[in-house]
């Protein structure tokens, strides 16, 4: 991950703090961490507003990486959504999300969280860790599978941001892979092969293959498939990347057992060692990601253990298929 590394700090002085006043001056710095295409920012308080400088510096920054860690950010739900708003709008419930009144935590499993705040904690609503027979537990299972933020929407996500207010003792990493690199080293004939690809995407589809089988018509409905085109471009770089996810069930136009063996296949390539990064959590970081070019899985970590996570997530920009109906 060359080229941007060096120059990161130079260029965020020359073509953002340089031009706020000298009072208003964050001595902000975007360091990649070790060799990954994660990067570390310093020198910005996410409570405080940003300026419009700072903000097209971070998605460079977020262009360039696809992942960005800041440490020691002691956010409220308001300051997160504060926060967040200065990259886009808060991604609205819709087709694919649970429409209506569909949902997997019970009204005693629910935390009563500012609007735009997604509840990814494993707590209820009572304080305590949900126990891993209840059905809450058991769908937030499938964020442990490699997948894209609401790829299972019609326009999927732009960032996801994830504040950890309370982090388990042992486990919990998030892990992410960045498909960018990894579509870049696919073979030339497999590249041939994954272009024009559309692949529909369900959350139906992740939870069967944790086993997670009983929906019923309603929930089934409000999960109905979407197309996603399976070689996406990055409206920003241009990059391309492979839009993978584990909400992918079908290859359109292919038979099942075609497509689940190729989308495995091409999984398992894209998630090697080498296009990996994995975040060992502290309390109050925040970890912002761009699912347009990456995908990401949490980790098992101990259920009795709460872990207090919210998340807020960006409404993506494209399409990248046309919706048939
Ligand atoms: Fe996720």
């Amino acid at each position: 991950m060359g080229g941007f590394m060096g120059r990161a700090r130079a260029e965020v002085v020359a073509d953002g703090v340089g031009r706020l006043n000298p009072g208003d001056r964050m001595n902000i710095a975007i360091d990649p961490i070790g060799q990954s295409f994660a990067a570390a920012v310093s020198g910005i308080d996410c409570r405080e507003p940003l300026e419009p400088d700072i903000v097209a510096a971070i998605d460079a920054a977020m262009d360039q990486y696809a992942v960005l860690v800041y440490r020691d950010q002691a956010l409220t739900d308001d300051q997160q959504l504060a926060f967040t708003l200065h990259f886009g709008e808060i991604e609205k419930k819709g087709r694919g999300s649970g429409k209506g009144r569909i949902h997997f935590r019970t009204d005693n499993q629910a935390r009563a969280l500012a609007t735009g705040i997604g509840d990814f904690s494993n707590i209820d609503g009572a304080g305590a860790p949900l126990t891993p027979e209840t059905r809450a537990y058991q769908f937030k299972l499938a964020d442990r599978l490699w997948h894209s933020d609401s790829s299972f929407r019609p326009v999927p996500a732009k960032y996801s941001l994830l504040s950890g207010r309370a982090v388990p003792s042992w486990g919990g990493n998030t892990e992410f892979a960045d498909m960018r690199a990894a579509y870049d080293a696919l073979d030339e004939r497999t590249k041939r092969e994954v272009e024009g690809l559309v692949c529909l995407h369900s959350q139906v589809y992740s939870r069967e293959a944790v086993g997670f089988g009983e929906m019923d018509e309603a929930e089934r409905a409000a999960f109905k498939p979407v197309r996603q085109s399976l070689v996406r471009r990055h409206p920003v770089t241009g990059r391309k990347s492979l839009f993978l996810s584990s909400h992918a069930g079908v290859v359109e136009n292919w038979s099942i057992p075609e497509s689940r063996m190729f989308l495995r296949d091409l999984m398992e390539f894209a998630t090697q060692p080498q296009f990996v990064y994995s975040h060992a959590w502290q309390v109050h970081d925040l970890v912002v990601w761009d699912n347009r070019a990456t995908m990401h899985r949490g980790r098992r970590f101990d259920p009795s253990e709460p872990r207090d996570v919210r998340q807020t997530r960006l409404a993506g920009d494209v399409a990248t298929a046309e919706q048939l109906d």
